[in-house]
């Protein structure tokens, strides 16, 4: 068994406070087994405190109890959510020079204190924050070259280590790192040596269709290393930027998290579970909005064909006046394929996962929307990502890598806007 204090910093405040125990335990082979929690009950009498896990650790009824995930997962998402996925695990092995996988709780110790969303995992209750300095924009070569030696599988030179050292790991499978600019945070996402294109171009560029569209899209850059290699940043939406340079977090959750789903069940949600999780969580002034939102990327991920549109690539952050809504977009990046039948990764309509706008009109009731304005949502977002070319150039995606991911953008005949528009109107 081994145990570790779950921190909490809540809405706008400097420090953490230490809102309960984790105790994980092992099989037989030393495998993490599961977990177990306790609020503490200092905690638990804060006029402030914060569920950890909306689904699995509800306060209400807590008091001296040990909690269990739901749905027999192993580990509580919200925790998980806080943990490094492949790539900050490949970070932290790197770093200990020791070959994974690592138990659970040694990604858990050094995700680093800056990790995603408001939770800090500390081995005590008195521990203080692991020292983080965050490296910024000047630095982005030799956070580059750290990234390609870890991606190898070599050990990062000497030189280079202290700029992978003190920063936090987010979650995800691409090579990425959190940067500090102009006293905001930015996730910058790396090139990676397995892409076919310009991916840091290309996903910059997508997201600022995505903007054009009308979705909620933090900002982004792209940043050109004097080599070639190219950078793309995206603004943290689980900081925020207060006065005198004092940076705050927001409590965040994946859409895994909120429908209690492991990894291994996303492809069997749909956009609609999201929907109703907004119907659930939402303060009741946002709920229309959320949903829309939902709907609209839905469709924009149809246009763009973003088939890796998992539940870990959908968020909630939790809103200082209560409730979770839903977060702006990420990870969006289109999927050149040859096939003219494409999928989504989660379920949109009646038709299963098609990537068709006639199978997402099927489902709008469940958003909210009226078949008619659900139509004249998805002929607006189509109208934008027609004309992704434009946009792309504009961003910088060279005519080669716009040429690489054509595909990805379908011709009208094949996504059913026909049928679409016929039925919605
Ligand atoms: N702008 C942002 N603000 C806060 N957190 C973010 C932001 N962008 C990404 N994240 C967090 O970092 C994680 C990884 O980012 P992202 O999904 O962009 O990376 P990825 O490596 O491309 O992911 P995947 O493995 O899905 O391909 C996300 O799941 C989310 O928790
Ligand atoms: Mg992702």
């Amino acid at each position: 068994m081994t145990t570790r204090y779950v921190f909490i910093h809540l809405p706008g405040s400097r420090d953490a406070v230490p809102a309960g125990k984790l105790d994980m335990a092992t099989d037989a082979t030393g495998e993490f087994a599961n977990a177990r929690f306790a609020y503490g009950n200092i905690y638990l009498k804060r006029h402030d405190a914060l569920d950890v896990d909306p689904v699995s650790l509800p306060r209400d009824g807590a008091a001296g109890k040990t909690l269990l995930p739901v749905n027999g997962l192993p580990m509580f998402s919200a925790i998980r959510d806080a943990a490094p996925d492949a790539w900050g695990r490949q970070v932290i092995e790197n770093r200990l020079q020791r070959p994974g996988p690592l138990p659970e709780w040694m990604y858990l110790d050094h995700a680093g204190s800056d990790r995603a969303g408001a939770l800090d995992i500390r081995p005590d209750r008195d521990s203080t924050p692991l020292a983080s300095t965050l490296p910024s924009a000047i630095d982005l070569n030799y956070l580059l070259d750290a990234a390609e030696r870890i991606e190898a599988g070599e050990p990062v030179p000497a030189q280079l280590t202290h700029y992978f050292q003190g920063g936090p790991t987010m979650g995800g499978m691409r090579p990425k790192a959190v940067i500090a600019v102009d006293g905001r945070q930015f996730v910058a996402k790396f090139p990676s040596r397995t892409d076919r294109f310009n991916v840091p171009s290309v996903e910059r560029a997508t997201l600022e269709l995505a903007r054009e569209a009308g979705l909620h899209v933090p900002e982004t850059r792209l940043m050109q290393m004097p080599d070639g290699r190219t950078v793309m940043l995206i603004e943290r939406f689980d900081r925020v930027a207060g006065p005198g340079g004092l940076i705050t977090r927001r409590h965040m959750v994946s859409a895994l998290t909120m429908l209690g789903v492991g990894e291994m069940d996303s492809r069997y949600r749909s956009y609609a579970d999201i929907a109703h999780a907004i119907s659930r969580q939402a303060p009741g002034a946002r709920v229309a909005a959320d949903r829309t939102e939902m709907f609209s990327r839905m469709v924009f991920n149809i246009l763009v064909s973003n088939s890796d549109d998992h539940l870990r690539n959908h968020a909630f952050l939790y809103q200082e006046t209560g409730g979770w809504a839903l977060s702006p977009l990420y990870d969006v990046v289109p999927t050149p394929s040859h096939s003219l039948e494409r999928n989504l990764h989660l379920i949109v309509g009646e038709m299963g996962r098609a990537a068709r706008v006639d199978n997402a009109l099927t489902s709008a009731g469940q958003f909210g929307l009226r078949r008619a304005e659900a139509a004249e949502i998805i002929d607006r977002i189509y109208r934008v990502a027609r004309s992704w070319r434009q946009t792309f150039e504009r961003h910088e995606v060279t005519a080669q890598d716009c040429d690489l991911v054509a595909s990805a953008f379908m011709h009208e005949d094949h996504i059913g806007m026909r049928e679409a528009m016929s039925k919605g109107g």
